[in-house]
């Protein structure tokens, strides 16, 4: 963990961009790394330094941005940037919030999943010496990254954007990463003097670098890990991110004690929580809102979202669990089973070809082979309530709303449209008839 920042700040998250080199109908910040919006990475980073205050900055219309950084960060202010004219003009319009704000500012991008508290506290810890600090990153492919050109004594003279700089400036390695601290002295009356002049047309948030430069202010440049400073503006540095934020929380998961057979093949989510001596087997993929607590083993070609999974319970191979499920403790849940808003009882079985939804399962009670709860009319979703011990036979459909008693056994093959009572034994299929010497057929 980050230790809790000590120097007071506040800070701009840009998330105004409509990211065209993503090819997408989604604002570029929505889309996901390890299951949450790059967004909320960014801000998520910023909870255990406790800015005293913090502006996302987002275009009219962003509804979808504004609730996932509310979320992320409670008592997140917005600004709105009318026209997307360039990342400068979008701290611009941050000004009013911050207007007098005398701290330092800290400038990140919502396009910067990967970013850790531990960097933007050294970042700001640079930024108690000078007037301006810029993020660097070594790279070897720098395409795309504006070029951070820097004197014999280490002050940042200029930053040059990838489409403005000459043959000579794009072999520069040394790339601005995008995290900027600046004095809140300074940073307003340094973008209010910004032009747009430039390839893209646009007011470059960058540009007062050389503005800080001429003005003899202090600008020092922190370099840092490349790989943190990853940002995402097509789908093949999405994928990039993706990828090593799903070895980090793979490791995270090792360290809390669960056994990873084949880690690269196991996808988790931010929030996946392990406990001790779970075991995953190869290929499960965990969205998000998934907790396993001790002893749980998971098997090959599993999906499961949204549900808690209790001590002892064992899932799959090829189960999966949809939002809303609980697994009791030394459940089990087997091959090609789904379930949905299901709560399995301690020690219940469903253990092959099933759907169960919208269901309670009483602890020990068995799910046969192939039993289904019909739990939607074509209109409305009915619950099912199966109680303790009960034993539901092989290729029974459950039509909801309708309820099983604790102990009740239900013949296979059953079409269970009333409730069954404690202890009963229902059987609801034709009887079988026997006709004998009926089997052999001649050929005329
Ligand atoms: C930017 C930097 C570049 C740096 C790189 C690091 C500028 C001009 N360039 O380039 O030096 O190397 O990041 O990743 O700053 N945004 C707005 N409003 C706008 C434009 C952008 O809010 O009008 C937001 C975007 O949503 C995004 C962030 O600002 O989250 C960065 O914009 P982007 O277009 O990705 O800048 P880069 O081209 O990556
Ligand atoms: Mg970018």
């Amino acid at each position: 963990m980050a230790p809790e920042y000590k120097h007071k700040f506040a800070s701009v998250v840009l998330a105004a961009g409509k990211g065209e080199r993503m090819k997408s109908a989604l604002p570029k910040v929505m889309h996901r790394v390890a299951g949450q919006p790059l967004v909320a990475h960014a801000l998520s980073a910023l909870i255990p330094l406790k800015p005293e205050k913090t502006v996302a900055v987002v275009a009219p219309g962003m509804d979808s941005v504004k609730e996932t950084a509310e979320n992320a960060l409670p008592g997140c202010q917005f600004a709105v940037q009318e026209k997307p004219l360039g990342t400068g003009d979008a701290v611009r319009a941050a000004g009013k919030a911050l207007a007098g704000y005398p701290q330092t500012i800290l400038v990140l991008y919502g396009d910067t999943p990967l970013l850790t508290p531990q960097t933007l506290s050294r970042i700001l810890d640079a930024a108690a010496s000078a007037d301006l600090v810029v993020t660097g990153i070594r790279l070897v492919d720098p395409t795309g990254y504006g070029r951070l050109i820097v004197d014999g004594t280490g002050q940042l003279e200029e930053i040059i954007e990838c489409r403005d700089a000459t043959p000579e400036q794009k072999k520069l390695t040394l790339c601005n990463a995008g995290v900027m601290a600046v004095s809140g002295k300074y940073l307003f009356g340094l973008l209010a003097k910004l032009s747009a002049h430039n390839a893209a047309g646009e007011f470059y948030l960058t540009d007062i670098a050389a503005l800080a430069d001429e003005q003899g202010l202090h600008s020092h440049v922190v370099e840092v890990d490349a790989e943190e400073m990853l940002g995402v503006n097509s789908r093949a540095q999405l994928a990039e991110a993706e990828r090593v934020m799903q070895q980090r929380l793979r490791v995270h998961a090792m360290q809390q004690g669960a056994t990873l057979i084949d880690p690269d093949s196991v996808t988790l989510s931010m929030d996946t929580a392990f406990g001790r001596d779970v075991v995953i087997y190869p290929q499960v993929v965990f969205g998000p809102g998934v907790s396993v607590a001790d002893n749980v083993e998971i098997r090959s070609f599993s999906h499961i979202e949204g549900a808690r999974i209790e001590k002892g319970a064992v899932i799959g191979p090829f189960a999966r669990l949809r939002p809303g499920s609980v697994i009791g403790e030394d459940a089990h849940v087997g091959n090609f089973v789904e379930l949905k808003k299901t709560t399995l009882g301690r020690g219940a079985k469903a253990n092959h070809l099933s759907y169960v939804g919208d269901t309670d399962v009483g602890a020990n009670a068995n799910i046969g082979a192939g039993a289904i709860t019909c739990n939607y009319d074509g209109a409305q979703k009915h619950d099912t309530r199966i109680g303790a011990g009960a034993f539901i036979g092989s290729n029974t459909a459950l039509v909801a709303p309708v309820v099983v008693g604790a102990g009740a056994t239900v013949g296979a093959g059953s079409v269970i449209t009333e409730d069954v009572p404690d202890g009963a034994l229902a059987i609801a299929r034709s009887a079988q008839v026997n006709k004998p010497g009926r089997a052999k057929r001649e050929k005329k």
